[in-house]
């Protein structure tokens, strides 16, 4: 028998003593936007071989899953794509999933293009927490940036539908490159201080393998953090959670907080308790990995919920994972091989 949800007997640990505690799954890997970070038009037109919808992990294979990982330890799961929200019948899954004992905290990522639409089906059905990507305030940098598919205010109309819908404290995530919209951000943390969402600041990061990534173009939390203190003072706050990605600071003025992403300059593998599920079902425990373990293939071939709980426990008790680390030794190596891209895994 595999142990039930009972995490004081079932916590697992990586190699480096990590616990298995968030799972993120993708449940799509389409996308309405063309990222130039993430997908560049050119290497992924529209009619790009995506997954075929019999490839994806349906609900119920989904669902099983996360009971799975809820008796390993995991507590957090997050919803990402491509663009979650062009998954059919997300809210169905929500609800599912909002129900599994054990998990206490479910969010999703979003683009923010379809917000306005789905904003209260997705509150309705449970879920707890959202985050919106948005680069910029700028029409003519936000399309350049995303492949001329939304408009800034589409993702701004998103963001109030869901603050009706009951969603407070949204995140904002701003991936910042320099020369392409490092000339917003004082923009953006005026737009978003005094509304109770948060912002925070990504360091563009070397995912994926189409990006053309280069160090010169990575702007550092360190001067992000300079420019908007000289304008809007900030002290450092305690971290919310141990192994919490952003570093938190709040205005001096009480007007709210900030949050910089730092993987680049100061990167935080040593407490990195992610895993992470592609569409077709494919168990990561990096963002930068190659390889996932296949589960589809058991799910799909009869094994057992023992089976299926010792291969999880078997792949995360083996990890040794620490790319932001090790970046430069990495890089050179990686290089050869294939990295999952970020849509596949969802960020
Ligand atoms: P909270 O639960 O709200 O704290 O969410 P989060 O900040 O962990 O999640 P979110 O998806 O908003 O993460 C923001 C971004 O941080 C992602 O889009 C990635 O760019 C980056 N990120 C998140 N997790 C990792 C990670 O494990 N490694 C690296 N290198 N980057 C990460
Ligand atoms: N570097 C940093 N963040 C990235 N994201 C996508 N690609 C990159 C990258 N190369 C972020 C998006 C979104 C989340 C899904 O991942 O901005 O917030
Ligand atoms: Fe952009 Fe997210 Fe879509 Fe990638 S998955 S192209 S980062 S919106
Ligand atoms: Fe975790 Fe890999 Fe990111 Fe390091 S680079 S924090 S090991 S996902």
């Amino acid at each position: 028998m595999f142990p039930s949800a009972q995490k004081s007997t079932a916590i697992i640990t990586d190699q480096f003593q990590r616990p298995l505690h968030d799972l993120r799954i993708s449940v799509i890997d389409r996308c309405n936007f063309r990222c130039n970070y993430c997908m560049p038009e050119e290497e992924y037109p529209r009619h790009y071989n995506f997954l075929k919808k019999n490839e994806w992990l349906s609900f119920e294979e989904i669902l099983r899953l996360v009971r799975l990982f809820a008796s390993l330890g995991v507590e957090k799961i997050r919803l990402t794509g491509g663009e979650p929200l062009l998954r059919p019948n997300l809210s169905e899954l929500i609800e599912k999933l909002s129900k599994i004992s054990g998990i206490d905290d479910l969010s999703l990522t979003t683009n923010g293009s379809l917000l306005k639409e789905h904003a209260s089906a997705l509150k309705n059905a449970g879920l707890h927490r959202l985050t919106v990507s948005l680069d910029t305030l700028d029409e003519k940098t936000f399309q350049k940036m995303n492949g001329g598919k939304a408009s800034v205010n589409e993702i701004l109309k998103g963001i109030e539908a869901a603050e009706k819908a009951g969603f407070d404290s949204i995140k904002i995530n701003s991936v910042i490159q320099r020369g392409v919209n490092d000339h917003d951000i004082l923009d953006l943390v005026k737009y978003f201080k005094g509304t109770g969402h948060i912002i925070r600041f990504i360091e563009y990061m070397d995912v994926g393998n189409c990006n053309h990534w280069d160090l010169k173009d990575v702007v550092p939390s360190k001067e992000i953090i300079a420019l908007i203190n000289k304008h809007f003072p900030l002290k450092p706050a305690e971290s919310n959670y141990y192994g919490e990605v952003a570093s938190r600071y709040l205005f001096v003025d009480g007007t709210g907080e900030v949050g910089f992403i730092s993987s680049v300059t100061q990167p935080f593998c040593g407490t990195c308790t992610r895993a992470r599920l592609s569409t077709d079902g494919k168990f990561y425990t990096c963002l930068f990995a190659s390889e996932g373990k296949n589960l589809r293939v058991p799910l799909r071939s009869g094994a057992s919920d023992e089976e299926l709980f010792n291969l999880i426990k078997d792949v995360w008790s083996k990890r040794v994972d620490k790319y932001s680390e090790n970046r430069y030794l990495f890089r050179s190596l990686k290089e050869k091989s294939h990295k999952v891209e970020m849509f596949q895994i969802g960020g």
